[in-house]
Protein backbone atom coordinates (compact mmCIF):
# COMPACT_ATOMS: atom_id res chain seq x y z
CA UNK A 1 0.00 0.00 0.00
CA UNK A 2 1.13 3.77 -0.99
CA UNK A 3 2.36 6.06 2.13
CA UNK A 4 0.28 8.28 3.17
CA UNK A 5 1.91 11.85 2.50
CA UNK A 6 0.82 13.88 5.35
CA UNK A 7 2.03 18.12 5.81
CA UNK A 8 3.35 18.82 9.22
CA UNK A 9 1.93 22.63 10.02
CA UNK A 10 4.08 24.72 12.15
CA UNK A 11 1.13 26.94 13.37
CA UNK A 12 3.27 30.18 15.10
CA UNK A 13 5.48 31.97 13.42
CA UNK A 14 7.01 34.19 16.34
CA UNK A 15 10.34 34.25 17.45
CA UNK A 16 10.78 31.76 19.85
CA UNK A 17 8.04 29.73 19.32
CA UNK A 18 7.64 25.90 21.05
CA UNK A 19 5.53 24.98 18.14
CA UNK A 20 8.90 24.51 16.09
CA UNK A 21 10.50 22.11 18.51
CA UNK A 22 7.34 20.01 19.10
CA UNK A 23 6.86 19.91 14.80
CA UNK A 24 10.45 18.14 14.99
CA UNK A 25 9.34 15.84 17.33
CA UNK A 26 6.49 15.30 15.27
CA UNK A 27 8.55 14.76 12.07
CA UNK A 28 10.89 12.69 14.28
CA UNK A 29 8.59 10.19 15.58
CA UNK A 30 6.34 9.81 12.08
CA UNK A 31 9.57 9.26 10.43
CA UNK A 32 10.11 6.13 12.01
CA UNK A 33 6.20 4.87 10.44
CA UNK A 34 6.95 3.01 7.00
CA UNK A 35 3.02 4.26 6.26
CA UNK A 36 3.75 7.90 6.08
CA UNK A 37 6.01 10.06 4.00
CA UNK A 38 6.01 13.85 6.33
CA UNK A 39 6.78 16.97 5.10
CA UNK A 40 6.93 19.95 7.57
CA UNK A 41 5.45 22.79 6.49
CA UNK A 42 6.74 25.87 8.54
CA UNK A 43 4.25 28.86 8.12
CA UNK A 44 7.33 31.33 9.32
CA UNK A 45 9.00 30.21 6.03
CA UNK A 46 6.27 30.36 3.57
CA UNK A 47 5.72 33.66 4.75
CA UNK A 48 1.78 33.83 3.51
CA UNK A 49 0.28 37.17 3.40
CA UNK A 50 -2.44 37.86 4.98
CA UNK A 51 -5.51 37.01 2.88
CA UNK A 52 -6.46 39.61 0.92
CA UNK A 53 -7.19 37.69 -2.53
CA UNK A 54 -10.01 39.50 -4.91
CA UNK A 55 -11.60 35.87 -5.22
CA UNK A 56 -13.15 33.39 -2.26
CA UNK A 57 -11.02 30.68 -2.37
CA UNK A 58 -13.75 28.57 -2.93
CA UNK A 59 -14.01 29.40 -6.00
CA UNK A 60 -10.93 27.98 -7.20
CA UNK A 61 -10.11 31.60 -8.85
CA UNK A 62 -6.18 31.67 -7.10
CA UNK A 63 -4.52 34.72 -8.36
CA UNK A 64 -1.77 35.67 -5.55
CA UNK A 65 1.60 33.83 -5.92
CA UNK A 66 1.82 32.98 -3.09
CA UNK A 67 -1.64 31.57 -3.11
CA UNK A 68 -1.05 29.57 -5.79
CA UNK A 69 2.26 27.76 -4.25
CA UNK A 70 0.12 27.28 -1.01
CA UNK A 71 -2.51 25.69 -2.82
CA UNK A 72 -0.52 23.10 -5.15
CA UNK A 73 1.20 22.49 -1.71
CA UNK A 74 -1.77 21.70 0.24
CA UNK A 75 -2.80 19.92 -2.78
CA UNK A 76 -0.66 16.97 -2.46
CA UNK A 77 -0.58 15.83 0.68
CA UNK A 78 -3.01 13.27 1.88
CA UNK A 79 -4.10 14.51 5.30
CA UNK A 80 -2.60 17.20 8.07
CA UNK A 81 -0.86 17.35 11.04
CA UNK A 82 -0.99 20.74 12.87
CA UNK A 83 0.77 21.74 15.53
CA UNK A 84 -1.52 24.22 17.27
CA UNK A 85 -0.66 27.03 19.90
CA UNK A 86 -3.31 28.45 21.92
CA UNK A 87 -3.80 32.53 21.42
CA UNK A 88 -6.11 34.38 23.83
CA UNK A 89 -8.68 30.99 23.82
CA UNK A 90 -8.14 30.23 20.07
CA UNK A 91 -6.49 29.31 17.11
CA UNK A 92 -3.30 31.22 16.25
CA UNK A 93 -3.63 33.96 13.73
CA UNK A 94 -1.42 32.78 10.96
CA UNK A 95 -3.17 29.26 11.37
CA UNK A 96 -5.99 30.62 10.61
CA UNK A 97 -5.02 32.51 7.74
CA UNK A 98 -3.15 29.39 6.11
CA UNK A 99 -6.48 28.11 6.45
CA UNK A 100 -8.51 30.66 4.88
CA UNK A 101 -5.94 30.94 1.59
CA UNK A 102 -6.82 28.32 -0.37
CA UNK A 103 -9.90 25.70 -0.29
CA UNK A 104 -10.77 22.42 -2.12
CA UNK A 105 -6.52 21.11 -1.60
CA UNK A 106 -8.10 20.70 1.79
CA UNK A 107 -11.44 19.29 1.62
CA UNK A 108 -11.89 15.21 2.42
CA UNK A 109 -8.62 14.74 3.95
CA UNK A 110 -8.06 13.82 7.59
CA UNK A 111 -6.59 16.54 10.08
CA UNK A 112 -5.00 15.87 13.22
CA UNK A 113 -4.09 18.34 16.26
CA UNK A 114 -0.95 18.38 17.85
CA UNK A 115 -1.59 21.57 20.69
CA UNK A 116 -0.36 23.20 23.50
CA UNK A 117 -1.06 25.89 26.09
CA UNK A 118 -2.36 25.94 30.20
CA UNK A 119 -4.96 23.64 28.56
CA UNK A 120 -3.20 21.69 26.55
CA UNK A 121 -4.56 23.90 23.79
CA UNK A 122 -7.53 22.52 24.03
CA UNK A 123 -9.52 25.91 23.17
CA UNK A 124 -7.70 25.99 19.95
CA UNK A 125 -8.47 22.63 18.89
CA UNK A 126 -12.16 22.90 19.49
CA UNK A 127 -11.91 26.14 16.83
CA UNK A 128 -9.76 24.53 14.68
CA UNK A 129 -12.11 21.60 14.21
CA UNK A 130 -15.45 24.32 13.19
CA UNK A 131 -12.96 25.48 10.95
CA UNK A 132 -12.01 22.47 9.32
CA UNK A 133 -15.46 21.41 9.04
CA UNK A 134 -15.97 24.48 7.05
CA UNK A 135 -13.00 23.35 4.81
CA UNK A 136 -14.76 20.14 4.66
CA UNK A 137 -11.95 18.58 6.30
CA UNK A 138 -12.56 15.36 8.60
CA UNK A 139 -10.77 16.39 11.86
CA UNK A 140 -10.00 13.43 14.30
CA UNK A 141 -11.52 13.38 17.49
CA UNK A 142 -8.53 12.79 19.28
CA UNK A 143 -5.83 15.04 19.83
CA UNK A 144 -2.59 14.84 21.57
CA UNK A 145 -2.89 17.49 24.15
CA UNK A 146 0.40 19.57 25.77
CA UNK A 147 0.30 20.75 29.23
CA UNK A 148 3.12 22.30 30.28
CA UNK A 149 4.76 21.72 27.35
CA UNK A 150 7.85 24.55 28.03
CA UNK A 151 8.96 22.21 30.50
CA UNK A 152 9.93 19.49 28.04
CA UNK A 153 11.67 22.28 25.70
CA UNK A 154 15.83 22.19 25.70
CA UNK A 155 16.33 24.55 23.07
CA UNK A 156 15.51 23.61 19.72
CA UNK A 157 14.10 20.00 21.05
CA UNK A 158 11.28 18.89 22.54
CA UNK A 159 12.22 15.90 25.27
CA UNK A 160 8.87 13.98 25.06
CA UNK A 161 8.30 11.52 27.71
CA UNK A 162 6.83 8.27 27.06
CA UNK A 163 3.09 8.93 27.31
CA UNK A 164 3.51 11.95 25.06
CA UNK A 165 5.27 9.57 22.41
CA UNK A 166 2.51 6.78 23.06
CA UNK A 167 -0.50 9.64 22.28
CA UNK A 168 1.61 11.19 19.39
CA UNK A 169 1.60 7.16 18.17
CA UNK A 170 -2.00 6.76 18.58
CA UNK A 171 -2.82 9.98 16.60
CA UNK A 172 -0.68 8.76 13.73
CA UNK A 173 -3.21 5.45 13.98
CA UNK A 174 -6.43 7.02 13.70
CA UNK A 175 -4.89 9.19 11.26
CA UNK A 176 -3.38 6.44 9.17
CA UNK A 177 -7.05 4.85 9.11
CA UNK A 178 -8.90 8.25 8.25
CA UNK A 179 -5.97 8.77 5.10
CA UNK A 180 -6.59 5.92 3.72
CA UNK A 181 -10.16 5.50 4.28
CA UNK A 182 -10.61 8.82 2.38
CA UNK A 183 -8.24 8.22 -0.19
CA UNK A 184 -9.85 5.29 -1.39
CA UNK A 185 -13.54 7.14 -1.37
CA UNK A 186 -11.33 10.04 -3.32
CA UNK A 187 -10.01 7.27 -5.85
CA UNK A 188 -6.51 7.54 -4.90
CA UNK A 189 -4.54 4.63 -3.23
C1 LIG B 1 -0.67 36.19 22.03
C2 LIG B 1 -0.60 35.05 22.99
C3 LIG B 1 -1.74 34.65 23.62
C4 LIG B 1 -1.73 33.54 24.47
N1 LIG B 1 -2.90 33.09 25.00
C5 LIG B 1 -2.93 31.91 25.64
C6 LIG B 1 -4.16 31.31 26.04
O1 LIG B 1 -5.21 31.83 25.84
N2 LIG B 1 -4.13 30.11 26.65
C7 LIG B 1 -2.96 29.45 26.88
O2 LIG B 1 -2.98 28.35 27.40
N3 LIG B 1 -1.77 29.99 26.53
C8 LIG B 1 -1.74 31.18 25.89
N4 LIG B 1 -0.54 31.74 25.52
C9 LIG B 1 0.68 31.03 25.88
C10 LIG B 1 1.07 30.11 24.77
O3 LIG B 1 0.36 28.90 24.83
C11 LIG B 1 2.55 29.84 24.84
O4 LIG B 1 3.20 31.08 24.78
C12 LIG B 1 3.03 28.98 23.72
O5 LIG B 1 4.41 28.86 23.83
C13 LIG B 1 2.67 29.60 22.37
O6 LIG B 1 3.11 28.78 21.31
P1 LIG B 1 4.33 29.22 20.40
O7 LIG B 1 5.51 29.38 21.36
O8 LIG B 1 4.55 28.08 19.46
O9 LIG B 1 3.97 30.51 19.74
C14 LIG B 1 -0.53 32.86 24.71
C15 LIG B 1 0.65 33.32 24.12
C16 LIG B 1 0.60 34.40 23.24
C17 LIG B 1 1.88 34.81 22.55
Amino acid sequence: MAQLRISVIVGSVRDGRISLPIATWVMDRIAARAEFDAELLDLAEWDLPMFAEPNPPATGRYTGEKQRAWAEKIGTADGYILVAPEYNHGMSGALKNALDTVYAEWGRKPVAFVAHGGMGGARSVEQLRQVAVALAMAPLSSAVHLQGAAKLREGDRFNAGEIEDRRLSALFDELLWWGRALNAARGGN
